[in-house]
Parts: C-alpha cells; sequence; structure tokens
C-alpha cells in the first residue's frame, strides 16, 4: 500500500530544551507551539517493495547513510517486522529558514507510514511515534496550537501532542526573520544533553516551566497577546540562558539576530505588540497580529537579509494511493 502526508512545522512558544529520558526522548519540560502554514513536508510511503533494503529519498536524491538509518529504524518502531518500503520525502521551505524540517518530517512520516502500513494508529499514537524520531514533532500532528506533555508513564506512552486550540482560533503571524547561516551548529539534541549536563542555571529553566506553560495557555484561549507575546520571550531568553551558560557555552545567535531583537523591542516602544523568539539557530521569529505583520516585516527588513510572513497552520493530511 502507499500513502502520502502533508504536515508543517511548529515553533515552540513556550520551549522544549532538555530530555527527561534519552532512548525514548521525553522532554524534561512541557512546551506549547504554534503549527505554521504555507511551508509543509510532503512524505510518500510504500509499504511493501522489492529487495533487501529500504530506498530513501529526501528533496530529489537519495538520502544520507546517516539520515536513511535513522527513518529506517523509525519504520522499525512502527512494525518491527515490517517489509521494506520506499520513501520519498521533501520538504518546500529552505532549511536556512532555520525551521525545524524535523518536525514536519517525522509527523509526515509518522501519518504515511501508518496509513500505508494499514497499523490504524491514533493521532496520540502517532505522536508518540513521531516524538522518537525528533521531540518537536510531537507537536506537528495537529494544527493550531498545540501542547507536549511530560507525561508519567515510563514507557512515555501518556508523552504526546495535545491540541489546544485549532488554526481558526486566532489569526496571528508569525514573521521569521532569516539571518543566515553562521557557523557550523550544535544540533539541539547534542545541544540539550550539553546544557543539562554542564549549565547550573537549568534547573531553574526546569522548575519555572510549567507555570510559563499554565500562564501561556490561558493567554491563548483568552487571546491575551501581551500575555502570552511576554511569557515566550521569558520562556526563550531562559532557554538562551541555559544554553550560553553551558560548558562549553552554546550560543546562536549572530549579531544580526540581536539586531532583529531590537527592532522589535523598538516596535513595542511604539506601540506594536510584537515579541521575539529563537531555537536552536541565529533566526528571530516574531509573533503579532495578523494586521501589525506588514510593519513588522518592514522593520525586520531593514536589518536582515530575508524575512518571511506565516500564518497558523492546520491540520496535517492523509491520502491513500
Ligand atoms: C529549541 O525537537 O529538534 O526548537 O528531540 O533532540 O530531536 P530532538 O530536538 P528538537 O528540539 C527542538 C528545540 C527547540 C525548542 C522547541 O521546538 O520546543
Amino acid at each position: 500500500m502507499r500513502a502520502t502526508a502533508t504536515a508543517h512545522p511548529n515553533i515552540a512558544v513556550i520551549k522544549y530544551w532538555g530530555k527527561r529520558d534519552l532512548p525514548l526522548n521525553l522532554p524534561a519540560v512541557p512546551s506549547l507551539s504554534v503549527t505554521l502554514d504555507r511551508f509543509t513536508s510532503v512524505t510518500t510511503v510504500t509499504w511493501g517493495i522489492d529487495g533487501p533494503v529500504d530506498h530513501i529519498e529526501m528533496n530529489g536524491g537519495p538520502a544520507s547513510a546517516k539520515e536513511a538509518a535513522k527513518l529506517s529504524a523509525f519504520l522499525d518502531r512502527l512494525d518491527p517486522r515490517r517489509p521494506r518500503a520506499r520513501v520519498v520525502t521533501s520538504n518546500n521551505f529552505p532549511t536556512a529558514a532555520g525551521l525545524a524540517s524535523s518536525a514536519s518530517g517525522f509527523a509526515a512520516l509518522a501519518l504515511a507510514a501508518n496509513a500505508a502500513s494499514g497499523a490504524g494508529l491514533s493521532a496520540s499514537a502517532l505522536s508518540v511515534l513521531a516524538r522518537q524520531g525528533s521531540g518537536s514533532a510531537t507537536r506537528s500532528l495537529w494544527g493550531g496550537w498545540v501542547e507536549w506533555a511530560v507525561g508519567e508513564a515510563a514507557d512515555g506512552s501518556d508523552s504526546h501532542g495535545i491540541p489546544v486550540a485549532p488554526a481558526d482560533h486566532w489569526d496571528l503571524r508569525v514573521v521569521v526573520a532569516i539571518v543566515g547561516a553562521g557557523p557550523k551548529d550544535t544540533g539541539s539534541t547534542e545541544g540539550m544533553i550539553r546544557t543539562q549536563r554542564t549549565s547550573p542555571l537549568y534547573p531553574g529553566f526546569v522548575q519555572s516551566a510549567a507555570e510559563d506553560l499554565a500562564a501561556a495557555r490561558e493567554a491563548l484561549l483568552r487571546r491575551d497577546l501581551a500575555t502570552l507575546g511576554e511569557r515566550m520571550e521569558h520562556s526563550t531568553l531562559k532557554m538562551v540562558g541555559t544554553m550560553t551558560s553551558a560548558r562549553p557555552p552554546i550560543r546562536y545567535w549572530r549579531p544580526a539576530s540581536m539586531a532583529a531583537m531590537d527592532a522589535v523591542l523598538a516596535l513595542r516602544a511604539q506601540g506594536v505588540g510584537a515579541w521575539a523568539t529563537s531555537d536552536a539557530g541565529p533566526n528571530v521569529k516574531v509573533l503579532c497580529a495578523a494586521a501589525d505583520a506588514e510593519r513588522v516585516a518592514e522593520a525586520l527588513r531593514a536589518v536582515v537579509t530575508e524575512v518571511v510572513v506565516l500564518g497558523v497552520g492546520g491540520d496535517p493530511t492523509v491520502e491513500l494511493g
């Protein structure tokens, strides 16, 4: 059987940084994200092909041995006795956009493999599966606003995405300031592990995360952008504080990232409701009302090379055949 799934990346408003279990990829903190529109990962899985190995294509070419091994291991989790499969996956957004393609990629792979194999897993079970590909993928199984619970079960079965509000709940924009490729980044998994092991500030990030999440969820549900934006910046800056105090330190921001954040502060001083976040890279993402998006984009264009305006995306989709 063959199935094609389309999923969107997401941006964390309350940040996931650190793991309570490495093999199961369980988070040390709860997080909350917004799914983005327009940008997609499209993945086709053919379940049952001839030959001894899986065929895996990414963005128009064969996957590297490392990527192929990771995707094959992911399919094994769905069914350890599975037949060989063909996977063709591509993103319609540039890697330089710094939007986690692993989030939309593993969500789309979980959905397409589930449909192609006839496994019949629920969205929550697929979110658990996607989590084991990449943590942030657990939140890309739904559109709109999605929470990722830390969970309590030892096997991680209750640590998955929970949809909090649909895409049409609130017409917001995420304006992405693309700062561009700097020196080679530390990957998020490696960065998290080092931070947890070496930053004396990390326990404070963990202890305060549940309160950030509760306040952000409440602000989201009553559409209070100032409170949501302030919590997002606070969660981001605490995460960045743990990164920069790791040994050796991890610093993803470049001078242009700071310039973008200064532009956001200047907008706020002029009364424009805009708040910034960043992830494991130099790009800055700005949350604002739809009506302010052009003004925010214009201010960011003055300090960075490229700006993309995105809205809130819907649920992923899957089709057989
Ligand atoms: C900073 O999901 O890429 O973007 O689970 O190790 O694959 P792994 O990490 P990943 O980390 C994302 C971290 C973040 C914050 C977030 O998305 O919540």
